[in-house]
């Protein structure tokens, strides 16, 4: 590709090809038939968007916020795992990205850097997302740091009492790197002879009997905000409320643990009604546009994040690929609310989309 890329595919496009292909199709890869994978993108497709004419649009406000905390968009880094295998400046790209604009990042508990390394060098504000372990302490252990090093929420993330079975990753033995957090403490370099690392080291660490009554358990820990990361259905988004999480996140974990879950846009709405308003929804999975970005809004979601379209910047042309993803985004965002009637994020309501299930009053 001679010219700039002009969209994100063109962005995963440029990532497929400077990255070895087990790296690749580790990042780009979904769970078994991969059915949720393209279902998260093509929902988005399925849904039009409304525009309302003859209203002032000169100037645009993208600004929001979440947790009380002041982001330039709504659009956020989703945590995504081992950013050294896309750029050897790996997560710090990626947080200084982040900074520059003003958005949050979520990092990863798998990341190539320290948690703390990734404070240091990153102004923003930043959220941390957590695995719980069978060995209760060493998920005790990384909140503590992550409260010590100035992180503002926990980002749990409930959808992987195992891993998925990404085939990709099983084909290509893909061998897991070490997670920096755990240096000095264990190993994670795993090479399994079934297949995918990851996979082998998921399976054996993390803590597949979690449950509700452990959220209280997390709460006891830590005085920092909780998001639960992975919620796709009423019934659990009325029950995270009940329980006192401060942010629901529906994700499917871009489509990486069920295959045939839901696309997350197409549960968005019954998750906000369920939700009531009493803490925000945030959504992410298959996020490539900025109409994607508008039409979660009208449905409901606080802010979207993204997962892959960051980690194919930062391949592509590290921290500045990432500077480049976001502002696209955003570009993309604009121009939607200019055409679409809407001058600031506020204005996005519901009647500004039509499922294709509606029709026309
Ligand atoms: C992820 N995701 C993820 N989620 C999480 O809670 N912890 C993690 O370590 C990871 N790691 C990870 C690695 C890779 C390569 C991908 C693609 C995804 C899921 C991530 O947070 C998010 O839910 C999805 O990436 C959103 O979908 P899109 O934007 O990638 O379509």
């Amino acid at each position: 590709m001679a010219t700039e890329p002009v969209n994100i595919n063109e962005y995963q496009e440029l990532a497929r090809r400077v990255l070895p292909k087990m790296y690749y199709d580790f990042y780009a890869a979904g769970a078994e038939d991969e059915h949720t994978l393209k279902e998260n993108v093509k929902a988005f497709s399925r849904i039009s968007i409304c525009p309302r004419i003859l209203i002032d649009v000169s100037k645009i406000d993208l600004s929001t916020s979440i947790l009380g905390y002041h982001i330039s968009a709504p659009i956020m880094i989703a945590p995504t795992s081992y950013h050294k295998l896309a750029h050897p400046e790996g997560e710090i790209a990626t947080a200084k990205a982040a900074a520059a604009s003003e958005t949050i990042m979520v990092l990863s508990f798998s990341s190539n850097s320290t948690l703390e390394e990734v404070s240091a060098s990153c102004s923003a504000v930043r959220f941390f997302q957590l695995y719980v372990f069978r060995n209760r302490e060493v998920s005790a252990w990384l909140v503590q740091r992550a409260e010590k090093s100035g992180y503002k929420a926990i980002v749990v993330t409930v959808d992987t009492p195992k891993l998925g079975r990404r085939e990709v990753d099983i084909k290509n033995k893909m061998i897991s790197p070490q997670v920096k957090n755990l240096e000095g403490y264990m190993s994670t370099e795993i090479v399994s002879d079934k297949g995918s690392g990851p996979q082998a080291f998921a399976n054996s660490y993390y803590d597949a009997s979690f449950s509700w009554k452990d959220i209280n358990w997390l709460k006891s820990i830590t005085k920092l905000p909780i998001l639960i990361k992975g919620v796709l259905t009423h019934e659990d988004a009325t029950r995270a409320a009940e329980v006192g999480v401060d942010g629901i996140i529906v994700s499917n974990h871009g489509a990486r643990q069920l295959d045939y879950a839901p696309a997350t846009i197409s549960v968005l709405e019954e998750v906000v009604r369920a939700v009531g308003g009493k803490v925000p929804v945030l959504l992410d999975g298959g996020v490539r546009r900025g109409t994607d970005i508008f039409k979660a809004l009208a449905l409901g979601a606080r802010v979207v994040l993204v997962g892959r379209p960051v980690i194919y910047g930062l391949a592509a042309k590290g921290e500045d690929g990432v500077k480049k993803v976001i502002r696209m985004l955003k570009d993309e965002l604009e121009l939607t609310l200019a055409l679409a009637g809407c001058s600031s994020i506020k204005d996005i309501t519901r009647n500004h989309v039509r499922t294709e299930h509606e029709r026309p009053q």
